[in-house]
């Protein structure tokens, strides 16, 4: 299991601090929320701030673009030092080409759907991306409550993974925390998202290695 803290719940005032501190109790990934106010109601960081996390650690960055243009943004994403892209799929009608660009540029492409989406609407596009981030809150906001259809969710689209023998990982963002990062897994998740549950009250630390005991 990689756990995938979110800086959008961290000190801002202390980014690199914050970062270390998970980055000691065992994070894998960075995760970065980008959101332009427009494909979700609210507004976050852009290349600039990816860069200066990007000095901040050695860990690789995962970039997720809630953005209506992903496409327009990839190339100042991985210049800024982005490691992974994920895209989601309400965002256009050519997310194949948006996954062959992230890839293109040398960087692990992944696909995202919103809890109103169905695993099918990526049925075409499981070849193209290394992993997909399964949302189980609505996205836009840390600090929200998970959806636990999410779970159920995720075992569908493990199995059909399966099925066709692809080796697409299965990430989870929204609400993810020490009492539910075990079910996560079993459910088949390998990569933990968690903004809250990491940067809100506590030691970031101890709140990561916590969480990664929680998850077996
Ligand atoms: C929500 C973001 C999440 C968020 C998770 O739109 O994509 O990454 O930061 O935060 P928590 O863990 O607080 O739900
Ligand atoms: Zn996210």
């Amino acid at each position: 299991m990689i756990l995938a803290p979110s800086i959008l719940a961290a000190d801002f005032g202390r980014l690199a601090e914050q970062i270390a501190a998970a980055e000691r109790g065992g994070a894998g990934v960075i995760h970065v929320d980008v959101m332009d106010g427009h494909f979700v109601p609210n507004l976050t960081v852009g290349p600039a701030v990816t860069r200066a996390v990007r000095a901040a650690t050695g860990l690789p960055l995962d970039v997720h673009l809630m953005l209506s243009e992903p496409d327009r943004y990839v190339d100042a994403f991985a210049d800024a030092g982005a490691s992974w892209i994920s895209v989601h799929v309400e965002a256009g009608p050519h997310l194949q080409r948006t996954l062959d660009r992230i890839r293109r540029r040398g960087l692990r492409p992944g696909v995202v759907l919103n809890p109103g989406t169905p695993i099918g609407a990526l049925e075409e596009l499981l070849t193209d991306a290394d992993y997909v981030l399964v949302m189980s809150v609505n996205p836009g906001f840390g600090g929200q409550e998970f959806i636990p259809a999410s779970l159920d969710k995720i075992r569908r689209l493990h199995a059909s993974i399966r099925e066709r023998g692809l080796s697409a990982e299965i990430e989870v963002d929204g609400g993810v925390d020490a009492g539910n990062a075990r079910q996560l897994v079993d459910a088949g998740a390998s990569i933990l998202v968690a903004g809250s549950a990491v940067f809100r009250g506590g030691d970031p630390e101890q709140n990561a290695r916590r969480l990664i005991e929680a998850a077996g």
